[in-house]
């Protein structure tokens, strides 16, 4: 009974917790959709684009996932970021519907050029990753990239460029190793 009550009392603490930050969140006007979960410790903030920020509805950010910059963040509906993660939004950061990302991922949406003087020489280059995508734990995602509709990216990657869609990617820097079935011929090979 004790361990019903303790159980009971930590899912409905979790509960408030995501449901303040989320206030706390649409107050500083970030659009925030039904359903959506925001782990301990998570922080999604632009310092100048909060209106362009959104998170789709049924989107669960874990714990520990910083979301900064400038620029703005979008995340569509039914995706998952894990643990740890940080997303720079020195340029715009657009993920996806249905997109699962595994722990400790990085994204950098700004590069130091060879003529880096100060930080007048920064490079700003927006990320996009497509729908129905996984990405496995500790993947890098540099700026300047998009990675295609339902990829797979494999544990400890990084990313750098345009990634042609339906492949399975591994390796630094992630080369395509495998064609993936199209969502298409997915469902009639599971129907046969
Ligand atoms: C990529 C992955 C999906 C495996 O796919 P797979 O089709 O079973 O691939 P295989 O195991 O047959 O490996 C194919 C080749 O890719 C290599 N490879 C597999 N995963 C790799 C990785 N993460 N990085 C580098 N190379 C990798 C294998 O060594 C193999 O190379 P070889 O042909 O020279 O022997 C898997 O290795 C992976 O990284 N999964 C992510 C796990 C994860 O992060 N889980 C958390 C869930 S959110």
């Amino acid at each position: 009974m004790k361990f019903i009550t303790a159980a009971l009392g930590y899912f409905a603490w979790k509960t408030w917790v995501s449901r303040f930050k989320i206030m706390f969140h649409r107050m500083a006007g970030i659009n925030i959709g039904k359903h959506v979960i925001l782990g301990k410790n998570t922080l999604v903030w632009s310092s100048k684009n909060r209106k362009e920020c959104r998170i789709g509805d049924c989107t669960h950010i874990e714990c520990d996932v910083i979301v900064r910059g400038d620029s703005y963040f979008r995340i569509g509906k039914g995706s998952y970021i894990g643990a740890g993660s940080y997303i720079d939004l020195t340029a715009p950061v657009i993920i996806e519907d249905r997109v699962a990302i595994g722990n400790n991922l990085t994204i950098m949406s700004h590069d130091m050029s060879y003529k880096w003087r100060g930080l007048g020489d920064m490079i700003a280059e927006s990320v996009v990753i497509k729908k129905g995508t996984w990405i496995g734990v500790n993947v890098t995602i540099l700026a300047g990239s998009t990675i295609g509709e339902g990829c797979i990216i494999g544990a400890g990657s990084i990313v750098k460029g345009n990634l042609e869609p339906y492949g399975l990617y591994v390796g630094i820097l992630a080369k395509r190793i495998k064609d993936l079935p199209h969502g298409d011929t997915y469902k009639k090979e599971q129907a046969r």
